[in-house]
């Protein structure tokens, strides 16, 4: 078994993007800019949006961290993405998901510019993944094409078995893994109304495990030599941790790590590429590489 290991991955891409914008600025252009909107407090959002700044920062691009309180209007909040998307010093703009319940945030995703929208939610970017044209590709499924990729993992003409269905993960996952020019895998999506889902996890070269659901996938339901990713990030309450919990993926890993070829462990899997495919879709964006 071998344990892929997203943090080191993450951290020799993120030296690549660094080493590269080092060089844009050495030649006299100004640095790559990702502007980040945070709305309320949540615990994860913070964590995850404090992340993708440090991440910018250890990248050479400068960041735009803009706040609000929760009482925030939808009609402030979208105005202020139209003003992100007329800038010209802003290359990426990411608004950090989910939001609070009286903003759509399907109407937020769709005011932010396609051509600076590097998480990927916009419908012209799915759409475009979708059918395999250039397009910014979400960071989670991004993420973990490229932990695929650096670990030379053969996903042609493998079965893939993806549990979850979100629009963030599950979908693009299964769009990207069964698209010619990336994964090129036989692809089954399974969800909370699939009723085998254990029998056909078996089958599985390859299982991402996205239900959000705390070691969710057991020893039974994982074939010898199959590839598990872990994308479960469920905060459980553990008192022994300084901050008051620890997170937990959805793959029951001591048991399921011995039978596996590889397997992405949680935390130091996914979760660090995650930030990554961010930092590589702004300096896309920066250089009008999907859209001119
Ligand atoms: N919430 C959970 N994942 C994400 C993400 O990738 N981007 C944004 N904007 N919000 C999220």
């Amino acid at each position: 078994m071998q344990l892929i290991d997203g943090k080191q991955t993450a951290n020799s891409i993120k030296a690549d993007i660094a080493a590269e914008v080092k060089k844009i600025v050495e030649s006299g252009a100004r640095r790559p800019c990702l502007a980040a909107v945070l709305v309320g407090h949540d615990g994860g959002s913070e964590t995850y949006v404090a992340n993708k700044v440090k991440a910018c920062e250890v990248c050479g691009f400068e960041s735009i961290l803009i706040r609000y309180e929760d009482t925030v209007s939808e009609e402030e909040l979208l105005s202020k993405v139209r003003e992100l998307n007329t800038d010209s010093k802003v290359d990426g703009i990411i608004v950090q998901l989910p939001l609070t319940k009286h903003i759509s945030e399907q109407k937020v995703i769709e005011t932010i510019d396609y051509r600076k929208d590097v998480d990927g939610f916009h419908p012209i970017n799915v759409g475009r993944m979708s059918i395999g044209l250039p397009a910014f590709i979400s960071a989670t499924p991004k993420g973990i094409m490229e932990l695929l990729k650096y670990y030379q993992i053969k996903t042609s003409g493998k079965t893939c078995v993806i549990l979850g269905r979100s629009n963030i993960v599950g979908k693009p996952m299964a769009r990207l893994m069964v698209q010619k020019n990336y994964g090129d895998a036989t692809v089954i999506v399974c969800h909370s109304h699939t009723p085998n889902i254990k029998e056909l996890c078996r089958q599985a070269d390859i299982i991402i495990a996205a239900i959000g659901v705390p070691e969710y996938v057991t020893a039974d339901m994982v074939k010898s030599g199959a590839v598990i990713i872990d994308v479960g990030t469920t905060r459980v309450p553990d008192a022994t941790k300084k901050k008051g919990f620890r997170l937990c993926g959805d793959v029951k890993f001591d048991e399921v790590s011995p039978l596996c070829s590889y397997i992405s462990p949680v935390p130091g899997g996914v979760g660090p590429m995650t930030i990554c495919s961010l930092m590589q879709n702004t300096l896309l964006a920066y250089q009008h590489k999907i859209y001119d």
